[in-house]
């Protein structure tokens, strides 16, 4: 069978990546993995089990109970989990534990797609290097924080504006500067800057940037 096309979209926290992702996956027809919610449903399963989610061995024991029919709730989007999920990220074996999850979905996309895009810290970095397209997306830090402000609200959270704030730039700093797969921008990755631009100009911003390279790899696929 031939590879499949691989979509690598990493970034800061709340840069906008998971919107375009989901979008990209729509317009191609691929299926879509955000790698953030893995991490978030490990931070969850420690918190419920009344764990550390610094403790490496809560937080494998997490990684290795998550309940991937919960990645859509509610209760993995608040900030306590998204914290604890920055901690349980730092400890390598829980990363190596959700790494073979993450390369059979790109390996084998869900539903016979020909190819996946896939969002997070280190999707282009280390869980798929060859990715076809790889993009890294970032935003001024306080536009992050209005937009989260705004998409919690969405979910009938409120939170003060300020404190996101200081929560996203402790978890960019964090993700930037552990150890294990740490976040940078691979260096054949294109950044997006999505800071002044709307949703739909951002979405039509990366989908210029990576149509060239997956046409191409769709059209060797059909060939080959
Ligand atoms: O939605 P947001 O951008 O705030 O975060 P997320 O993508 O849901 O990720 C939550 C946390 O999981 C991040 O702060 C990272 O520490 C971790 N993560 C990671 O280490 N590697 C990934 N591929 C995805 C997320």
């Amino acid at each position: 069978m031939s590879k499949s096309v691989v979509i690598a979209v990493d970034g800061t926290a709340a840069s906008g990546k998971g919107t375009l992702a989901k979008r990209l996956a729509a317009h191609f027809g691929f299926a879509h993995l955000d790698s953030g919610a893995l991490y978030r449903l490990t931070a969850l399963a420690v918190l419920q089990a009344g764990g550390d989610p610094a403790d490496p061995a809560d937080a494998v024991r997490g990684a290795q109970t998550i309940d991937l029919s919960l990645a859509g709730d509610l209760a993995i989007r608040t900030d306590k989990v998204g914290q604890a999920a920055s901690q349980v990220a730092a400890i390598g074996a829980v990363r190596q534990a959700l790494l073979d999850f993450q390369r059979g979905f790109l390996a084998s996309p869900p539903g016979g797609s020909p190819g996946a895009v896939m969002d997070g810290r280190d999707i282009g970095t280390v869980i798929s290097p060859d990715a076809t397209a790889k993009l890294y997306v970032d935003a001024r830090p306080e536009l992050r924080a209005h937009r989260r402000w705004l998409e919690l609200k969405g979910m009938g959270i409120e939170r003060d504006e300020q404190g996101l704030l200081a929560e996203l730039n402790a978890r960019d700093a964090a993700d930037k500067s552990r150890p294990i797969s740490p976040l940078v921008q691979a260096p054949d990755a294109v950044l997006l800057d999505t800071s002044d631009l709307s949703i739909d100009a951002a979405f039509a911003a990366a989908l210029a940037l990576v149509s060239p390279r997956i046409e191409g790899a769709l059209k060797d696929r059909h060939r080959g």
